[in-house]
């Protein structure tokens, strides 16, 4: 990998298999896991089967929901999406149940709710755990195919929609903290699909780190060492801590590369990291026994401290290594 760099604008351009559009939105999927989840996807797309969709904020949950959509026989109906942690209850009720003329002071006029207007579509309920229990209810109801009314009205609704929800809190847990009804929760459940954290998916982050840079400024690259703070990073927010990390460095960037210095500090701290991969631990320990004895100017008693160890655990494990050729390093240190 070293010197190389990555051309944002080399896919920029042409049909890139990694990529797929799923009502206007791209997606890139380029890891074994995302295109082992896009199969299932594709399968279980063409039932009328409620999904669930869970994965950590920002990995990409809408966007698999939406690909459901597209690859389902309701993709030509409507696609809506309501957030439900977005809503007070009161309003969240309307929204999703419409109302009719005069049922609330400021309904002006009859208001179709999100049920009607994805009839024959999808509906897409996301962070359902946002719901409180009131609401759990309510919409089990009309799941459960129970004709329901507008708020104010008279006149019973149906329609016809496929539900898929998502969420990034544990559901299993709020359903035995009582918190979520485990009726709606096996009532959503029908069908789910996983969507893994970024850091579970290397190749994902630079493909994607690739495809943000050439939307954003494709005249500019990473360098090696940019790239490979980007891999060793861990991503909390995931995709989209990755979009907002390229939008932000492609604004400070000077010339033509996106370097170290352009990042944020959380992501130079993980280059500063020693690399522990193929050394032994008896190597990472004399390295940390060397580097506190440096830092202590030689002082053992300092060293152990520093080391979480007694100083007479010190001076054994000193005497050992000062038997062995490789630890001359340590040898000097305590010799100074
Ligand atoms: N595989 C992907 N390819 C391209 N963009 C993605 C991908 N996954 C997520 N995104 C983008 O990252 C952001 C967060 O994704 P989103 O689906 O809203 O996550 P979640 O719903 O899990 O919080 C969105 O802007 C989305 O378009
Ligand atoms: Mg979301």
């Amino acid at each position: 990998m070293q010197g190389h760099t990555y051309l944002a604008s080399d896919r920029a351009s042409g049909s890139d298999s990694n990529q797929q559009s799923f009502l206007g939105l791209t997606a890139v999927i380029r890891s074994a896991p995302m295109r082992q989840l896009m199969h299932t996807v594709e399968k279980i797309a063409k039932s009328n089967a409620a999904v669930l969709i869970i994965g950590e904020t920002g990995s990409g949950k809408e966007l698999v929901a939406r690909a459901l959509h597209h690859h389902s026989l309701r993709c030509s109906r409507p696609w809506i999406d309501v957030n439900c942690a977005a809503l007070p209850d009161h309003l969240l009720e309307s929204e999703l149940f419409g109302h009719e003329k005069g049922a609330f002071s400021g309904a002006d006029s009859m208001k179709q709710g999100f049920f009607e207007l994805a009839h024959g579509g999808t509906l897409f309920l996301d962070e359902i755990g946002e719901l409180d229990l009131k609401m759990q209810v309510k919409l089990l109801r009309v799941l459960d195919g129970t004709p329901y009314y507008r708020l104010g009205g008279t006149r019973k609704v149906t329609s016809d929609v496929r539900i898929v929800a998502a969420t990034n809190v544990d559901l299993r847990e709020a359903v035995d903290k009582g918190t979520f009804r485990r009726d709606l929760y096996h009532r959503l459940d029908q069908a789910r699909l996983d969507v893994p954290p970024l850091r579970t998916r290397m190749e994902d982050v630079q493909a994607l780190a690739e495809y943000f840079l050439a939307k954003e400024a494709p005249q500019l690259r990473f360098s090696a060492a940019a790239m490979e703070a980007f891999r060793a990073h861990s991503w909390p927010g995931n995709v989209r801590e990755l979009r907002n990390t390229v939008v932000k460095a492609a604004l400070v960037a000077e010339g033509d590369e996106i370097d170290l210095c352009d990042l944020p500090d959380e992501l130079c701290a993980a280059d500063a990291v020693p690399h522990l991969t193929g050394r032994t631990l008896d190597e990472l320990e004399q390295q940390a026994i060397l580097s506190a004895l440096t830092e202590t100017g030689g002082r053992q008693d300092r060293a152990a401290r520093l080391l979480g160890i007694s100083q007479r655990t010190l001076i054994r494990k000193l005497k050992i290594y000062n038997g062995q050729e490789t630890s001359r390093g340590v040898a000097e240190a305590v010799a100074r």
